[in-house]
């Protein structure tokens, strides 16, 4: 999976074991929605468990790793189908054209041999494979998920790291995607407009929680999938659209009640909130929103933060501008359940539980 900062990596396996008590208490979840599903680590961590899942972003590049790792069943395109087109696409020869000279030498994101080879190997996908949605995706995820291998960044591509990272030195090279066997969905678009339509047994809800906008922190994936050779702006060479294309969840001023809205349109048994003590809302006021759904449970984890911030803030030139505040945060799982025997299980199964809800309820 790519690098993304807010991803639940970490969580996964308190998100899966909340999953497993509810199923234990007898509630069954056969259908989940992740309508933030960014790198689909979640969503993908649900497919594999037998999940029919929904997955969903506004980003064209979450949509598409969607398509290929949620929605695509890996039994359609098993290695002996992909393995060949994928060795093709490898042994392309590197084509310098506005790809190569905005984001390996206007700026350095990756090494001009890497930048040349997935701009030949993206021109072949569109040449070749348009009239495959889910074949296409699936390539796209593939370089992708090589091109991430092989960048000169931190993490995020709001800059560039002033001397070349070690990993840009690696040559670029397509693997065969982490795929699963069953069918999911793949849904494009603006949660706020679409979540009502989908009725499932289990919501995981993950907006972003503060001003960093995703399609800024990774404006190369939104392009390297819209092919659109885009006008840039500044040091990072961000696409035009960065500022313009606005999530109400990045506002401060509009944050709660987008999450409010999306809350009160959701059609789901079991709901998740995923939150962290850093962002716009405060616990209590995302309890309050849940306390009108039903039963709710607070859990809490102490997260080690993105490596960004232990390493310093640095400016494009390499230099500090910035210093660490904390390496520490705390990430918060709200389960909002509509049983209370359930909820009493996640309580007795969960350390920490019952002293933050006291001191919320
Ligand atoms: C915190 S990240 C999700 C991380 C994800 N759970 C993971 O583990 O990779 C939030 C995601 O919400 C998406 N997003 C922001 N506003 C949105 C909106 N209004 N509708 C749908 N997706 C949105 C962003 O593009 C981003 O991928």
């Amino acid at each position: 999976m790519i690098k993304y900062i807010g991803s639940k990596r970490a969580l996964i396996p308190l998100i899966l074991g909340v999953l497993d008590t509810i199923q234990r208490s007898g509630t069954e979840i056969r259908t989940a929605l992740d309508p933030f599903t960014g790198s689909t680590r979640v969503a993908h961590s649900l497919k594999s468990r037998g999940i029919y899942v929904f997955a969903g972003d506004y980003l064209n590049f979450s949509y598409t790793l969607a398509r290929a790792l949620i929605a695509a069943d890996a039994r359609d395109y098993p290695p002996t189908l992909l393995n060949p087109i994928l060795s093709e696409l490898n042994a392309l020869e590197g084509n310098p054209g506005w790809f190569t000279r905005i984001y390996s030498q206007e700026a350095r994101f990756f090494q001009e041999k890497n930048a040349r080879r997935i701009e030949a190997i993206r021109n072949y996908i569109e040449e070749h494979f348009s009239d495959s949605a889910d074949l296409k995706a699936i390539l796209l995820t593939s370089l992708i998920l090589a091109a991430d291998k092989v960048d000169s960044t931190t993490g995020v591509q709001m800059a560039y790291l002033k001397k070349w990272a070690p990993r840009s030195f690696n040559d670029l090279l397509l693997l065969y995607p982490p795929l699963l066997p069953g069918r999911g969905e793949a849904i494009w678009g603006d949660a706020l407009h679409w979540v009502g339509q989908v009725e499932v047994d289990f919501a995981y809800i993950d907006p972003p929680y503060n001003s960093h906008s995703y399609l800024g922190n990774y404006h190369l994936w939104e392009t390297l999938v819209l092919w659109d050779n885009p006008v840039v702006y500044g040091v990072a060479r961000k696409r035009l659209d960065v500022r313009s294309k606005k999530s109400p969840f990045n506002s401060k001023r509009q944050a709660q009640e987008a999450l409010k809205a999306l809350l009160k349109n959701l059609r789901a048994k079991v709901t998740m909130v995923s939150f962290n003590n850093e962002g716009f809302l405060s616990l209590n006021q995302i309890v309050e929103m849940a306390k009108e759904m039903g039963f709710v449970v607070v859990i809490e984890k102490e997260h080690k933060r993105y490596i960004g911030s232990v390493i310093g803030v640095f400016n494009p030139k390499g230099e500090k501008v910035g210093e660490v505040s904390h390496t520490k945060n705390k990430e918060y799982l709200i389960v909002i359940l509509q049983d209370s025997k359930v909820k009493r299980a996640i309580e007795e199964r969960f350390v920490n539980v019952k002293a933050i809800q006291q001191s919320l309820f």
